[in-house]
């Protein structure tokens, strides 16, 4: 008998619910997973026992099924469409993992290089877009301009935006991975002062925007290979990552059927919070205001006291509860990376990488199974390439748009799509009699 006629002849699987008070039962279907935890089916639950589960940040709630990234937290595991991180970061490049992430498999090479040219022929931006960041004040923070231009690209493409034509999905999907490094690109340019670079076909994705950064029209522009090899790892590390806040923020507005420049921008604004994608540019700022290891005490009794808001920036994690696979692959790069560039003695790896072996010795963090995150390590290797603090959380949106717009795409080709619209637990009070304003005490 084939697997499929073995699970169709096997018992339904169930959880059985009792109400206590009632001593009535439900069974709940069990949905399987292909690894990880398995799913109750909760959906009918409000209808057939008038109650709602209660679960206000989605620690034990699935909100969809995905084929596109799995994350063993207890073992510290990351994988994208069954492959590795190790192995992708190792052996593949940024757009290979781009179409990787999009599409489900590994390209051939005409798929690859046909992605590639379509990616390349969209990296430029309609030259009003540069009229947007006039608008701009030179020191407005690089995502603040991000959130504001993405979210406005839409405005430059009304005759494809229409969510259910597969060929409009497409193209808007490659004009926001193309064109999002050259506005991240243009965002630097502008807090520096510099005229923006237009982007160069004959370079790769990775190189194209290290030339439109730190390339000048005064002169010539030589890649640093080490440079460049760093920055891919670094894009694909921060690529997808499971149902973080951001991905969902941007599946939510999608559900509604927002456009995809519109969710993409909804994502950006969510990532940039300082307990997701904005702790790599804390982090750094934490080692500065640390500035030394006789401080790490200090420190760490302020991120264990409860009365403190202070949290240790690139420790800690939702999902996983071991080393952030990301960070170990970021940690050993770091000293190559900057030994590579020169930098003979960067204080503040130091300072990291004490800060790191005394807090995974610290009760408090191995109780609660703090590790570094992807955060931890990368703004060291960021600033060592030359971006400033204020760039780094627009990086990691660089790179993140690609799992954006894959877990966008897998949302919207799914056929029972709904508008997401969670319930509440309604603690508010009930009915009661309104009072006229001479009436009130
Ligand atoms: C990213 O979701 C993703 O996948 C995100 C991301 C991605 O790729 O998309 O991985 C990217 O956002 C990485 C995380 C970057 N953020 C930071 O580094 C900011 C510092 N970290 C914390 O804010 C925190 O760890 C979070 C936000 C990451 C996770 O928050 P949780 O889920 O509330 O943490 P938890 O439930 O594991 O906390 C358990 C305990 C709590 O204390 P107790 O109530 O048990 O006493 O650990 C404490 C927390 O207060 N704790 C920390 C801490 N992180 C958790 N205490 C001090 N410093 C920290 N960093």
């Amino acid at each position: 008998m084939t697997a499929e006629k073995k699970a169709a002849a096997a018992p339904a699987k169930t959880f059985t619910l009792k109400d206590d008070q009632s001593g009535k039962e439900w069974k709940l279907p069990v949905v399987d997973g292909t690894v990880g935890p398995n799913g109750i089916d909760v959906r009918k639950l409000l209808a057939e026992t008038g109650h709602i589960t209660f679960d206000p940040s989605f620690n034990s709630t699935g909100a969809c099924k995905s084929k596109i990234t799995f994350i063993d937290g207890d073992a510290g595991k990351l994988m994208h469409r069954g492959y590795s991180i190790e192995d992708l970061t190792q052996k593949s490049n940024f757009i290979e993992v781009m179409y990787l992430l999009l599409y489900g498999d590994l390209p051939n090479k005409p798929d690859y290089e046909e992605f590639k040219r379509h990616i390349t022929y969209h990296t430029m931006v309609h030259e009003q877009v540069h009229f947007f960041f006039r608008g701009f004040r030179r020191d407005a923070h690089p995502m603040a301009i991000m959130c504001g231009v993405v979210g406005g690209l839409s405005a430059f493409y009304h005759d494809s935006l229409d969510i259910n034509n597969p060929q409009h999905r497409e193209i808007s999907i490659h004009r926001l991975i193309a064109k999002i490094p050259t506005l991240a690109a243009m965002t630097f340019k502008y807090a520096i002062g510099q005229p923006f670079m237009y982007p160069r076909n004959d370079l790769s994705f990775v190189e194209n925007f290290l030339y439109m950064c730190f390339a000048v029209p005064a002169e010539p522009y030589k890649i640093n290979p080490v440079v460049a090899k760093a920055l891919e790892k670094i894009f694909i590390l921060h690529a997808d990552h499971e149902q973080n806040a951001s991905t969902s923020t941007v599946r939510l507005a999608g559900s509604t059927g927002a456009n995809p420049f519109a969710c993409i921008a909804s994502g950006i604004t969510s990532l940039w919070g300082p307990a997701h994608g904005g702790a790599n540019q804390e982090v750094l700022e934490m080692l500065h205001e640390i500035g030394h290891k006789d401080r790490i005490p200090e420190f760490l009794a302020r991120a264990k006291d409860k009365n403190d808001p202070f949290k240790l920036m690139g420790f800690g994690h939702r999902i996983y509860k071991n080393y952030d696979p990301r960070a170990a692959v970021l940690k050993a790069d770091c000293h190559a990376v900057l030994e590579e560039l020169g930098v003979k003695n960067e204080p503040l790896l130091d300072l990291a990488m004490e800060l790191e072996k005394i807090a995974l010795s610290d009760p408090y963090f191995v109780e609660r199974k703090l590790f570094p995150n992807v955060d931890f390590y990368s703004g060291i290797i960021l600033k060592a390439m030359g971006f400033p603090t204020s760039m780094f959380t627009v990086l990691f949106a660089l790179a993140r748009t690609v799992g954006w717009c894959a877990q966008w795409k897998e949302m919207i080709e799914e056929p029972d799509m709904r508008i997401g619209r969670p319930r509440q637990l309604y603690i508010g009070a009930a009915g009661r009699p309104y009072v006229a304003l001479d009436k009130r005490k």
